[in-house]
């Protein structure tokens, strides 16, 4: 199969690592623009510690053009404009897959969507740090998630395209609802990002008591907004998903949180900045997304200075 990959921070070089790994599959990797400096390999230490080399290939327009599968493994501020520039490329029978955190409706990008191709969500929970220019820890074995957000799939297609991701970074589950899937991802780091960032902690302290409150309050408003989305959510159920994120991740730095010590731009505004933006539109007070997300921005800012 061929397979562009785009983006390349901790996902995009851990999709690219695996799937390069299978010799059927012909890997390329596409890069910011930004990024001058192009090595000819990557460095991937996986979960036992053991570091490998892999060559990388990176991807012209002519691999965009060719492809069967594209992972978009970028942060969602910055798939619109990229989806803009490469969609044109991409052949009617290519496989699209988006990987990032915070809600994004990808029907409201200002391009139209080919007709039958498939635009596929993946929702991952693998832990992958970046520790240099092109090198990567796997932390975490994890899961993938994956589902129809638009455009059509024929089963055929589907169960190849499961099994080949299956092969290469276990243990990937074709879901039906994913939309509801998307939410429950939405929650959980509409609570552990900004709390992590903001209090400068790691994931599992979150799970502490003294945070039960608020944690109530942020998903209660999700819960709300998610309503509006026909998505029906059980507060009960979140807070135990969220608490036990919490805990299976206990010593990860977030994504969010390392944005602000590295100094990055943040997901905040798809994140609790797209619960607040919900709430404003369907007339739904979300006062305590909307302070974690105005908390995150003052705290970005500061940073810039
Ligand atoms: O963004 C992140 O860091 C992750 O999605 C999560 C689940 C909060 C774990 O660190």
């Amino acid at each position: 199969m061929n397979i562009v990959i785009i983006g390349q921070g901790a996902i995009g070089l851990l999709w690219y690592f695996k799937l390069s790994q299978q010799a059927h599959n012909n890997v390329s990797l596409r890069c910011s623009a930004k990024v001058t400096n192009l090595p000819e390999r990557m460095t991937f230490t996986d979960s036992s510690q053991q570091s490998h080399q892999q060559i990388i290939a990176f991807a012209s327009d002519e691999h965009l053009q060719q492809a069967d599968l594209i992972i978009y493994c970028l942060k969602a501020y910055a798939l619109e404009q990229a989806h803009l520039q490469y969609h044109p490329l991409f052949n009617q029978n290519a496989t699209i897959i988006f990987s990032h955190n915070g809600l994004i409706d990808i029907k409201s990008f200002a391009l139209p969507l080919k007709k039958n191709q498939a635009n596929i969500a993946m929702l991952m929970t693998h832990g992958s740090l970046k520790t240099d220019h092109f090198n990567i820890m796997h932390t975490g074995e994890g899961h993938s998630d994956i589902g129809l957000i638009a455009g059509d799939i024929s089963a055929n297609k589907r169960s190849t395209l499961v099994k080949m991701l299956n092969e290469a970074l276990p243990s990937v589950t074709w879901q039906q609802h994913i939309k509801e899937k998307q939410w429950i991802k939405l929650a959980i780091n509409c609570v552990i990002n900004p709390l992590t960032a903001i209090h400068n902690c790691d994931n599992g302290v979150i799970a502490n008591v003294k945070f039960q409150q608020e944690i109530q309050a942020i998903l209660q408003e999700v819960v709300m907004i998610a309503r509006k989305h026909e998505v029906s959510l059980s507060l009960h159920d979140l807070t135990q998903t969220v608490c036990k994120v919490a805990q299976n991740t206990a010593l990860n730095c977030s994504s969010m949180r390392s944005d602000i010590h590295a100094k990055r731009k943040t997901e905040i505004d798809h994140i609790n900045g797209f619960v607040h933006q919900q709430g404003a539109i369907h007339n739904i007070p979300t006062p305590h997304n909307t302070a974690l997300w105005q908390q995150i921005k003052k705290l970005a800012s500061k940073n810039r200075c």
